[in-house]
């Protein structure tokens, strides 16, 4: 009896102290294995007298039980410190900042789409999506450019099957249903008009794609769009909304623009906007108030009656404003980027130049660019 307590007490002992996974398999194989002292009291059984081992084969089994159980509860025990260890060493807070070795940054184009949302917001625009792989009668019919237009020509449309493009494929419904990659943002006019009801101020961000190639040509490229259909809507709105917002951009109180009449199917009057620059060493800088020269930056105009109707609104009672702009020319203009192509190579020596931290996000009262 003497022996079992003394191997009790001694391998409860070390079960106890095992402090890693390796010590706890260690006190396992010499507790239980076949050279263990438990063992060898097993084997006794054997040469004894059979009163002798219905007594004493109970109180080994139990001894081995005993241990055995002790053993596996601390190697469950270890187990789940090791565990809580590890979640400990591998914790991330999700909340923290980047740390100093953040990889990545913010594509410019994304960037500006950000500054836009930000200055638009102020102003009570709401941002509005629309699909890239658009129907001809959202991207073309329903801006009022039928399908004889000269407009349609001057778009190198990507159809998205072949031979689609040609006029007399399929039936005039079937030519109004096929689909294509979007020319423009300005689709997405029809599409808030036909899903919301006026008043309405959106801008719309977004890829774009023609089948055009060069310095500053990309057949996918990014435009936004801006909409504001009310009553009583004039001219003076869009004016004074293209001032605030070219200034918020390029963050300068002396930009001067320019309204030129111009022609867009979806406008009736159609402006484009000039900004003007000056010259500081043959540099051209947008802004100052007696600007060297003009740089187009956009089209506008008010929203078309035909635009309106198309979208099942009366044009007697509601009239808007629209414009549409290249953001990979904006980027251009602010960041001082002089190859568009760049834009996509997905270099990373260009993007750590010209990217930004993924935590600068653009603030109104922070500076929008900074
Ligand atoms: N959709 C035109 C283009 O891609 C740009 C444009 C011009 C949009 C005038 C407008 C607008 O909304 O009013 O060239």
């Amino acid at each position: 009896m003497t022996d079992l307590d003394s191997i009790r007490a001694t391998l409860l002992a070390e079960a106890a102290a095992a402090d890693s996974l390796d010590t706890i398999e260690a006190v396992r194989v010499k507790a239980l294995g076949k050279q263990s002292g438990i063992a060898a009291l097993m084997k006794t059984l054997g040469g004894m007298a059979p009163d002798e081992r219905q007594r004493q084969a109970p109180l080994i089994q139990g001894l081995r039980t005993e241990v055995s159980d002790a053993i596996a509860a601390r190697k469950v025990a270890l187990e789940a410190a090791a565990l809580d260890a590890r979640l400990a060493a591998e914790r991330v807070d999700m909340t923290l900042p980047v740390g100093t070795g953040a990889q990545g940054s913010i594509h410019p184009v994304s960037q500006v789409m950000d500054e836009l949302a930000e200055i638009f917001a102020d102003l009570g625009f709401a941002v509005a999506t629309g699909p890239e792989i658009e129907t001809d009668w959202h991207n073309f019919t329903a801006l009022n450019i039928p399908e004889s237009h000269p407009a349609r020509a001057m778009h190198d449309t990507f159809y998205l099957r072949e031979g689609q493009n040609a006029k007399q494929a399929g039936t005039a419904d079937e030519r109004e249903t096929r689909t294509l990659l979007r020319t423009h943002t300005s689709p997405v006019q029809i599409r808030t008009m036909l899903s919301s009801s006026p008043p309405i101020r959106i801008i719309a961000p977004g890829r774009t794609y023609r089948s055009d190639s060069d310095a500053t040509h990309t057949p996918m490229f990014h435009q936004v769009e801006g909409l504001v259909i009310d009553r009583g809507i004039h001219m003076g709105h869009l004016k004074w909304t293209l001032e605030t917002f070219v200034r918020a951009y390029f963050e300068r109180d002396d930009i001067v623009l320019r309204l030129r009449p111009s022609y867009f199917p979806f406008t009736e009057p159609s402006a484009e906007v000039d900004v003007g620059y000056t010259l500081d060493k043959g540099r051209r800088t947008i802004g100052g108030a007696t600007p060297d020269g003009w740089m187009e930056i956009l089209g506008s105009g008010m929203v078309h009656p035909k635009v309106i109707a198309a979208c099942g609104l009366d044009p007697a009672e509601w009239q808007g404003f629209a414009f549409g702009c290249g953001i990979d020319r904006l980027a251009m203009l602010k960041y001082g980027m002089d190859d568009l192509r760049a834009f996509f190579d997905g270099d990373l020596r260009w993007l750590r130049h010209y990217g930004f931290a993924a935590l600068d996000v653009p603030t109104l009262s922070g500076g929008v660019g900074a």
